[in-house]
């Protein structure tokens, strides 16, 4: 978020560009300064509103990139909360603060030379074992997710059951941020369920077969005509595509089935 602002009144924007009051405005906090902003807001546009401008903690503003974290405290509550900026709503007298990066520990290696033996990862992140099992990580998770008990596999060497409970993972970091034995979680994470999809599960059938299709050039054709167009005509076939109804079973094909 860049400290630059505009130089604006809320209130006077509610009123004067729109022609009427759209929303009763609460009292929040952004870095320790007031603000007056329109209720039913999320964080991130409530922020933006207040005349900040994001560079850095705004990605998707749809709950999956993870680059909006944000701690916050209610008046009267001593405990910290966290949420991401995009999906939770401001709340009268919050206190807020974004923690849009985490300078944590990554480990580098080449994927490719990595078999699925856990001692791969224990070396790569032996700050695994540094965990005390306090669980602060699983109570900061703004994905809810069983941060503790994904570690936990994760220490028994169980990749597969680490990848399967860190799913959810956005990479927002805040795990880490609470972390008292300085482990990685998010970053650990990641590295499980990609050994767990390269390495672990069995290739699926259907998958193979379709790459040995696709090397024997059954799409070559198409795929030429394609790039000899210009880009009206690549439009029009855009937007005139045949688009799979809303409600439909798995088994819905297009009519022109050339493509398939
Ligand atoms: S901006 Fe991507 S999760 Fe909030």
């Amino acid at each position: 978020m860049s400290a630059k602002k505009k130089n604006r009144n809320p209130a006077e924007t509610i009123v004067k560009e729109e022609g009427k009051v759209a929303a009763n405005l609460i009292p929040i906090y952004i870095m320790g300064k007031r603000y007056e902003v329109p209720e039913g807001l999320t964080i991130m546009k409530a922020i933006e509103y207040a005349g900040y401008k994001f560079i850095r903690g705004c990605g998707c503003r749809g709950g999956t990139c993870g680059a909006c974290g944000t701690v916050y405290r209610k008046p009267g509550d001593y405990k910290l909360q966290v949420a991401l900026a995009c999906q939770k709503t401001v709340e009268p007298d919050m206190y807020m603060a974004q923690i849009p990066f985490f300078p944590a520990n990554r480990a580098r290696y080449e994927f490719a030379e990595l078999t699925s033996a856990p001692e791969e990862v224990f070396k790569l992140y032996p700050e695994l074992f540094r965990c005390v099992a306090c669980n602060a990580c699983t109570k900061i998770c703004p994905q809810g997710i069983e941060v503790m008990d994904a570690i936990s596999a994760l220490k028994q060497g169980n990749i597969a059951e680490s990848a399967r409970l860190s799913f959810d993972c956005i990479q927002c970091g805040l795990c880490t941020s609470r972390c008292f034995g300085e482990s990685v979680q998010y970053h650990m994470f990641q590295l499980a369920r990609r050994i767990y999809g390269a390495k672990i599960i069995p290739e699926a059938e259907h998958l193979a077969e379709m790459v040995k299709v696709i090397n024997k050039g059954k799409y070559e054709e198409i795929l030429e005509k394609l790039k000899s167009m210009g880009e009206e005509e690549l439009r029009e076939l855009y937007e005139e595509r045949e688009i799979e109804p809303v409600t439909t079973g798995e088994d819905w094909r297009p009519k022109d089935k050339s493509c398939l």
